[in-house]
């Protein structure tokens, strides 16, 4: 989709307004104000990158109507099960996962600075956002960030068309000398659910290989494919795509990976446990596990050599040769620093169905917003 479709029909908003709008929604379904303001910083973070699919857009059917619903509590309260030099256990309790991936990252930190590297285990968590947050964390404090989430499962195994294993980002942060970090934040799914729920805003058909059916061939009928996710009629493709000839099982093996690292270490739930429904159908709570790993370069040959070469990398990768018709090569967190450039001038789209969906929280709420894409 281009970036004019993409954005056609949108109304701008400043970072300001649309941050404090989620901070005040979620603080009206009983989220205290603290918590409230971490969450709407994960939220506005993912706008001000450009990360569409999950900012302003997830404020409401993933957080707001979950808690409405009683399957995730408003009220975060972190137990520190686990807490032995470098690493650490937490239990969220069924809390915000924006809330405990922030503590949880803090304390992988605290623990690098003392000890060189630091991991820290999440269990019984929910939806954390962008998992690049935490990973810009590390590359805040001079670290190397490096965080995983299981999620409710939706991807295939290479050869398979039954929704195992959850779109599982695996995410890196790497501090450089450029004036921007290099993240790799993305799922191991050659798409994510968000990236589908935007097609969705849009009425566009989805691109071929993003999703299997059952009869082991793409679906692209967007709006019967959100429905299908959740009952496991359709089911997202490994990064590399159907079967093996395009390294499908390289995806289908990360996707493991971040299942494994985010259930074995805390003992959590994985795969069809985390369905997010029982058996008649009714939605339940589904305990999702997260790992935080930070990794002090200093205690390597230095911040500053680790940042110059880290940097060099980057550079050469982007100065070298372009296919034809292409005039850029772009490194891992680039696209999302260009956006954060350019919405910080002209502020975030919010399409008309996220406007429907602001208005309706608002007068739900009360809120005090009268919206600049509202008619007079
Ligand atoms: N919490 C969860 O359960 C969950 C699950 C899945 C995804 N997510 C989040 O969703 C977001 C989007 O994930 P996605 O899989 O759609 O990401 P994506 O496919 O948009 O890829 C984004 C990553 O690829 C890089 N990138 C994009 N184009 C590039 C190019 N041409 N050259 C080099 N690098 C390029 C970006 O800088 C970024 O690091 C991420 O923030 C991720 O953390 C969260």
């Amino acid at each position: 989709m281009s970036y004019a479709d993409a954005y056609k029909d949108c109304a701008w908003m400043d970072f300001e307004t649309l941050e404090k709008f989620m901070i005040d929604s979620l603080m009206a379904v009983g989220i205290n104000e603290t918590d409230a303001k971490i969450i709407g910083d994960v939220l506005i973070e993912s706008d001000k990158r450009g990360i569409d699919s999950h900012g302003i857009g997830r404020l409401k059917p993933i957080y707001i109507d979950r808690i409405n619903i009683g399957i995730m509590d408003p009220v975060t309260n972190i137990e520190v099960l686990k807490d032995d030099m470098s690493t650490a256990v937490l239990d969220g309790h069924n809390g915000m996962g924006h809330v405990v991936g922030k503590k949880a990252m803090e304390m992988a930190i605290e623990k690098a600075k003392k000890y060189g590297t630091g991991m820290v285990a999440v269990r019984n968590s929910n939806h954390y956002g962008i998992a690049g947050y935490f990973a810009t964390m590390a590359t805040d404090a001079g670290m190397i960030g490096i965080t995983g989430t299981n999620a409710r499962p939706s991807i295939a195994p290479t050869f398979g068309v039954e929704n195992m294993m959850g779109t599982n980002p695996l995410t890196f942060g790497i501090p450089t000398d450029d004036p921007f970090p290099f993240v790799l934040d993305c799922a191991t799914s050659v798409t994510q659910r968000g990236k589908i729920e935007v097609y969705g805003r849009a009425g566009k058909e989805l691109p071929p290989g993003w999703v299997i059916g059952h009869d082991g061939s793409t679906r692209t009928d967007t709006q019967q494919v959100l429905k299908d996710l959740t009952t496991g009629q359709a089911a997202l493709t490994p990064l590399g795509g159907i079967g093996d000839q395009t390294g499908g099982y390289k995806g289908f093996g990360y996707a493991m990976v971040v299942e494994i690292l985010s259930a074995a270490l805390q003992d959590g739930a994985f795969m069809k446990e985390l369905n997010g429904f029982d058996e008649n159908h009714k939605p339940i709570p589904y305990p999702l596990g997260h790992f935080f790993i930070a990794i002090d370069p200093a205690r390597f040959m230095g911040l500053e050599v680790f940042k110059r070469v880290a940097g060099t990398i980057c550079r050469q990768i982007r100065e070298s040769e372009k296919a034809p018709g292409e005039d850029r090569i772009y490194t891992a967190g680039e696209k999302e620093y260009e956006a954060f450039q350019y919405r910080s001038k002209h502020g975030c789209p919010v399409p008309p169905s996220l406007q429907k969906m602001m208005i309706e929280l608002r007068d739900t709420y009360k809120l005090n917003y009268s919206f600049n894409f509202e008619k007079k």
